[in-house]
């Protein structure tokens, strides 16, 4: 009997509808991520429906382009258009996700971050082959530009407004400092361009802020963002790599999205243990994933272990690291990894979070 013979014919057409969907999803973000870069979705959010020839104009744009480009977007369904007019709306419903700068709900970063990694395919195919991986120095800037923007959403959104709130002594060191040092000092370890640190000293002026980063042009970008927003006071970025040491002991310690890309995990926990002082807290945030495949199934667990081969594990690997992976840090492993690095307690806090889950980790 042959293998054709054998196949379930429906199950075979579902499948190529799937993969249709897909190849069509990546087109339709590379064009969402051109929308996001020549600015049109926000032009069309504040100005309303356009024809191509108007939008041309009010974007500054080649109408052949514009209207190729708005063709593809209606196809795609992320405008509308009406055949009297000729016009093309993007819709009430659609502009948080496509035209609000660090909204909740917002993809223009992750777009932009995706299409940062396009560009390294060819040393991912090679690390395949050869073993190794990518260092950070060969992703393009669009990758830490949509990093940030990514990033940023949660810590416009989430980080004061839900996560410092499920700590509640932090939340009051934050607000009150501390006994004896009147001030509450806080390290974020693997801080990027700083975002986060920038709302905390926006929201709790009275404590200290010091990010640390291994990438050195990342500190050059965070001082600007902490300048721009006016916290350069009580905001201080360095080059450092976690590992060495944190040259002082903290109130507060965090990581955001960091110790799974890591080379050495379990060297950097072990650094954060001896930098937190007896009663300080590490706030711990890393992906929502499982320890079992399975239950990774699905869009979200599909998009982590994508991102893993373009970054996380690839990074780590390229300097002979640990290469846990996007999904290499599930409750298991955080619990396993912090009670050798000699933590005393780990505590998942109760956010319902489909990509993210906070600990709060204790001495
Ligand atoms: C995925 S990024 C997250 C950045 C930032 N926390 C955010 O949420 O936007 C991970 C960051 O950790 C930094 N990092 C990795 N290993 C580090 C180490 N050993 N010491 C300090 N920073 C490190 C990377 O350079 C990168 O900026």
């Amino acid at each position: 009997m042959t293998q054709q013979a054998t196949i379930d014919q429906t199950k075979a057409e579902a499948f190529v509808g799937k993969v249709l969907a897909d190849t069509t999803g990546m087109t339709v973000t590379l064009m969402a991520h051109l929308g996001d870069r020549l600015g049109i979705f926000k032009e069309l959010a504040a100005n309303g429906p356009a024809t191509s020839d108007q939008l041309a104009g009010r974007a500054g744009i080649n109408e052949r382009y514009a209207r190729e480009w708005l063709s593809a977007m209606a196809c795609a369904g992320y405008l509308e258009y009406d055949t009297s007019s000729s016009r093309f709306t993007l819709p009430a419903e659609h502009t948080p996700v496509l035209a609000q700068e660090y909204g909740p709900f917002f993809f223009g970063g992750t777009h932009q971050m995706l299409v940062g990694m396009l560009g390294v395919l060819d040393k991912v195919e090679r690390a395949f082959r050869d073993g190794g991986g990518v260092p950070q120095s060969a992703y393009h800037d669009h990758f830490w530009c949509g990093l940030e923007r990514f990033t940023g959403a949660w810590f416009e959104n989430l980080l004061v407004d839900a996560w410092i709130p499920a700590v509640p002594d932090v939340q009051a060191k934050l607000q009150n400092g501390v006994a004896v040092a009147n001030v509450c000092s806080v390290a974020d370890v693997g801080c990027g361009w700083g975002r986060a640190l920038i709302k905390l000293a926006q929201t709790y002026p009275n404590s200290r802020y010091v990010g640390y980063d291994i990438f050195e042009p990342t500190i050059a970008e965070a001082a600007a963002n902490s300048e721009k927003a006016g916290v350069s006071d009580r905001v201080s970025f360095k080059h450092l790599d976690v590992v060495e040491g944190l040259p002082e002991q903290y109130d507060v310690i965090t990581t955001f999205d960091v110790i799974h890309d890591m080379v050495n995990p379990r060297g950097a926990l072990r650094a954060i243990r001896q930098a937190l002082k007896p009663d300080g807290t590490y706030l711990l945030l890393e992906i929502n994933c499982s320890d079992k495949l399975e239950e990774n199934f699905g869009p979200i667990g599909a998009l982590f272990y994508s991102v893993s081969v373009l970054y996380c594990m690839s990074t780590s690997l390229a300097e002979n690291g640990e290469g846990l992976g996007t999904c290499g840090l599930p409750p298991s492993k955080v619990r396993e990894l912090c009670e050798e690095a000699g933590f005393g307690s780990v505590r998942q806090l109760p956010l319902e979070n489909p990509f993210n889950i906070l600990y709060e980790i204790k001495p």
